[in-house]
């Protein structure tokens, strides 16, 4: 079954108000006739709305970064999956390397968001990927898959059907290092294998798996290519339209 190309942008801390609408305003006007690949802007929480007034009924959808477990209450700082909703979000990342490394995320914690987004209807864009020192080790796979485990714990069939998984290898993510189309698709697949054993077959060719890490217009082409890569998500590329639109181009 073929599985449509996604291209994510993750605008990390990144812009401000008056960059984050022009930025989306170029990319709604870029992407009306693409036909044939999905496409998600996410961008700082505090433009959500503002980016999110801007794409309404577009072709470019909407998604945020993080989001907390609980539906309410005194969580200062945190928002919850209604209030993304409400603002007009269909994707949040979970799992970031940068939320992982950088915040001290957990995968028990990530499964909680998980889990929550699910429940309310998001689509979590899953981001799992190793450290260098882990891949030198030889732990790549390994490390995948205790962070596939762990995110995914009590993750039904029905609901991994709708989960995007990215893999970002560390090492590659804001370095312009990427990893070889050959060193993707050798995890992808292995992902793939992963979703397979703890799931089934028939999930493990739905699922879309992006690849994160130093994605730009010259280097996409290869890397969709891969029969195991179904799109990207993209960090420093995404802030500009034209480069953007140029892996989008390449999907
Ligand atoms: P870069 O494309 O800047 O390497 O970032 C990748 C990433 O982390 C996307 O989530």
């Amino acid at each position: 079954m073929a599985r449509r190309k996604f291209i994510a942008g993750n605008w990390k801390m990144n812009l401000d108000r008056k960059g984050a609408v022009a930025l989306a305003e170029g990319l709604v006007k870029a992407a009306a006739n693409v036909v044939g690949c999905d496409i998600a802007v996410c961008p700082p929480a505090c433009y959500l709305e503002a980016v999110g007034q801007i794409v309404k009924g577009s072709n470019v959808a909407l998604g945020a970064q993080n989001v907390y477990h609980q539906a309410n209450g005194a969580f200062t700082g945190e928002l919850s999956t209604a209030m993304l909703l409400d603002l007009g979000c269909k994707y949040v990342i979970l799992g970031h390397s940068e939320r992982r490394h950088v915040l001290g995320e957990t995968d028990a914690e990530i499964n909680k968001k998980v889990i929550a987004a699910l429940d309310a209807g998001l689509i979590p864009i899953l981001c799992v990927g190793e450290l260098l020192a882990e891949r030198e080790a030889g732990n790549t796979m390994s490390v995948i898959r205790t962070q596939f485990d762990g995110s995914l714990a009590g993750v039904s069939r029905e609901k991994l059907k709708t989960v995007v998984i990215a893999y970002e290898p560390v090492w590659a993510i804001g370095t312009g290092k990427v990893a070889s189309p050959a060193q993707a698709e050798e995890v992808h697949l292995g992902l793939r294998k992963i979703i397979a054993e703890r799931y089934n077959n028939e999930i493990a060719q739905i699922v879309p798996i992006q690849y994160g890490g130093s994605v730009k217009p010259d280097n996409a082409v290869d890397l969709l290519g891969q029969p195991n890569i179904d799109g990207a998500l993209v960090g420093g590329a995404a802030l500009k339209v034209d480069q953007f639109m140029g892996i989008v181009a390449g999907a």
